[in-house]
């Protein structure tokens, strides 16, 4: 069977102060709330279905991840979950043919029979055009069974590691749309993507005028060659905004790089990351905890 591609859509946060957290997606990113109830809120960027969910929570953890495929990998997944032994169900977000199974740091993934977003291009006043939610990068205790696990059964392919103890994965022709590396189970970061370094300054000038700053840049990655900047959101999670990301082609031949100097991976131009910057993480939402 040929490559798979699938497109991430959609990542759902609990957040402790649900009003804080909308106000951070809307103003600072441009997302448009298209329903709400008392506890819980859909943002979506002009043009798109939802793509960030937040509901409200004692306290931040990280809900779920959505991708979109074709009906044909879908059928293909179902089988490889089941010969990978990991139980799957109807999920609870799309509105599509979906499964929903959980990634060995614990993880809720969705996968539904859908399109990726049109990319946001619409001009905005006094902030950065979001183009689309990108990519996101998690922490796990055991981060080998994780990238495994993407690899085997999601079809991901490696794109980059560091050492053996972080890797960058692809499902598209984006350098990579999830990442790992080892630490506690969870969300280390997620991303939406701006059409240039003229987004990452607008946001910096809001940030600014909300007493804030970035924890880390402006400044590129060497690997995936983005451009980003990070902060915290009001849940207390790492929001990366990113922006000309490294194309591969599905057809065209890479090499999985495993690059030797993490700090030289990181950082092509630009500060080097705070101290700690890797060991603030989300953990995945506990469904013992909640009754959906
Ligand atoms: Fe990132």
């Amino acid at each position: 069977m040929t490559t798979m591609t699938h497109h991430l859509v959609r990542a759902g946060f609990r957040v402790p102060d649900l009003a804080a957290s909308v106000a951070h997606a809307s103003e600072l990113l441009g997302l448009d709330v298209r329903e709400q109830t008392a506890d819980q809120v859909r943002l979506a960027l002009p043009g798109q279905e939802p793509c960030l969910i937040l509901r409200t929570h004692g306290s931040a953890s990280f809900d779920f991840m959505a991708l979109h495929t074709t009906a044909g990998n879908l059928a293909e997944i179902r089988r490889r979950l089941d010969a990978y032994g990991v139980a799957y169900s109807d999920g609870f977000e799309l509105e599509v043919p979906t499964i929903r199974f959980h990634a060995p740091n614990g993880v809720a993934v969705e996968v539904g029979v859908g399109d990726p977003h049109v990319r946001n291009e619409s001009p905005r006043e006094g902030g950065p055009v979001i183009g689309a939610l990108d990519h996101l990068s998690f922490a796990a205790r055991d981060q080998e069974a994780f990238k495994n696990f993407f690899i085997d059964v999601l079809d991901f392919r490696l794109t980059d590691s560091v050492l053996g103890e972080r890797h960058w994965l692809r499902c598209n022709e984006n350098h990579h749309t999830v990442a790992v590396f080892n630490g506690e189970d969870g969300l280390h970061h997620y991303a939406f993507e701006t059409s240039d370094i003229n987004g990452l300054g607008a946001l910096g000038d809001l940030l600014a005028a909300r007493g804030q700053n970035f924890m880390w840049g402006p400044g590129r990655h060497a690997l995936g060659m983005n451009i980003f900047t990070y902060h915290l959101d009001p849940a207390g999670s790492i929001l990366e905004v990113c922006s000309n990301m490294l194309q591969i082609g599905e057809e065209e031949e890479w090499e999985a790089e495993v690059w030797t100097n993490g700090l030289k991976s990181a950082v092509l131009w630009g500060p080097l990351p705070p101290t700690g910057f890797r060991e603030v993480f989300i953990p995945p939402l506990q469904e013992s905890e909640i009754a959906r």
